[in-house]
This record gives structure tokens, C-alpha cells and sequence, in this order.
């Protein structure tokens, strides 16, 4: 007999960045400020990143768009491939995202793209430690994860690979 399996996460929902606690408003804040810096003129959607890391930095990034649209990164990728590259094995406690649109109000959270995920997700597996997520668009409320895992079920890693 075939086994059925329920995979279920939980979140929580802020209603605003203001109930944030201290440390994950700031990342949030470090995020709304790195987007206003991406390099989106072919989307016009805006994205920031900011990581948190185990020792207090926090690592932002914006997405970098290009003519040729497939060569241009996601701002979470910016940010997590920076952090790896600036400070190579230092853990990831928290990435903080958020997104707007030069064409529309981006009142819900934005999630990270597949991609991302799985990129992030790296890092989790690598590190053991969850790596908890926050969303938000441009206003509005904030989606927390407890880790990006969830945003990933049944998700590869370098398990399979040995
Ligand atoms: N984008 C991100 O930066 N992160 C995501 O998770 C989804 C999409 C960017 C890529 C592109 O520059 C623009 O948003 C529109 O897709």
C-alpha cells in the first residue's frame, strides 16, 4: 500500500515591520534599503536582501538585472553568494527580503524565486542551523519562516551526491 504523507510549515504573520522584534527589523530595514538601490530598469521590480550573520554583520544585496535578461541575479543570490564569498563558512542566522514595483504597490510579502531557494538552502544543509526567513513587499505585513526548509520540501542536497 502506497504511504500518504501530509508536509505542512508554519509562519508567522506580522501585520506590520514595526512588530518585528529589534534584530529582525533592522535586517528588514537593511533590506528596504539595499532594494532601493538595485539595478532593475528592464522589470522595474525592485528587490533587497539583507543577511544576518553569526557575528552581527549584516550582508545586503539588490537584484542586477542585464540586456541579457537571463544574466542578470536575484537580489537574495547577491546577497547569501557575498556573504559565502566575504566570509567563507560563517553561518547565516536570518535573511530578511523585500520587494517593490515602479508599476504597482507590492502590499504582500514577496517569497524568493525557486532558485533562490535552493540556493539559500545550500547554506542551510551546509550549516545545519535553520536559516529563518522574512518577507515583505514594499508596505504591509511580514511573512517570518522559521527555515528556509520549508520553503523547500523534498529539497536536493549534497547528500545525494556521495
Ligand atoms: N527577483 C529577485 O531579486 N528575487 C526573487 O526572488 C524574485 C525575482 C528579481 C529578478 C528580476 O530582476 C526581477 O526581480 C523580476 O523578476
Amino acid at each position: 500500500m502506497p504511504i500518504q504523507k501530509n508536509i505542512s510549515f508554519n509562519i508567522t504573520i506580522y501585520s506590520t515591520i514595526e512588530e518585528l522584534n529589534d534584530n529582525d527589523k533592522m535586517i528588514m530595514i537593511a533590506a528596504v534599503q539595499a532594494r532601493k538601490k538595485a539595478y532593475a530598469p528592464y522589470s522595474d521590480f525592485f528587490v533587497g536582501a539583507a543577511v544576518l550573520l553569526e557575528n552581527g554583520e549584516i550582508i545586503e544585496g539588490n537584484n542586477q538585472e542585464n540586456a541579457s535578461y537571463p544574466s542578470g541575479l536575484c537580489a537574495e543570490r547577491v546577497a547569501v553568494f557575498y556573504a559565502g564569498s566575504k566570509y567563507p563558512g560563517m553561518k547565516i542566522k536570518a535573511i530578511a527580503i523585500s520587494a517593490a514595483s515602479l508599476n504597482h504597490l507590492v502590499s504582500e510579502p514577496a517569497a524568493p524565486c525557486g532558485n533562490c531557494r535552493q540556493s539559500i538552502s545550500e547554506y542551510e544543509f551546509r550549516q545545519k542551523e535553520p536559516i529563518k526567513i522574512l518577507l515583505m513587499g514594499e508596505t504591509g505585513s511580514v511573512i517570518e519562516c522559521k527555515s528556509l526548509g520549508d520553503l523547500l520540501p523534498l529539497g536536493f542536497n549534497s547528500s545525494y551526491l556521495n
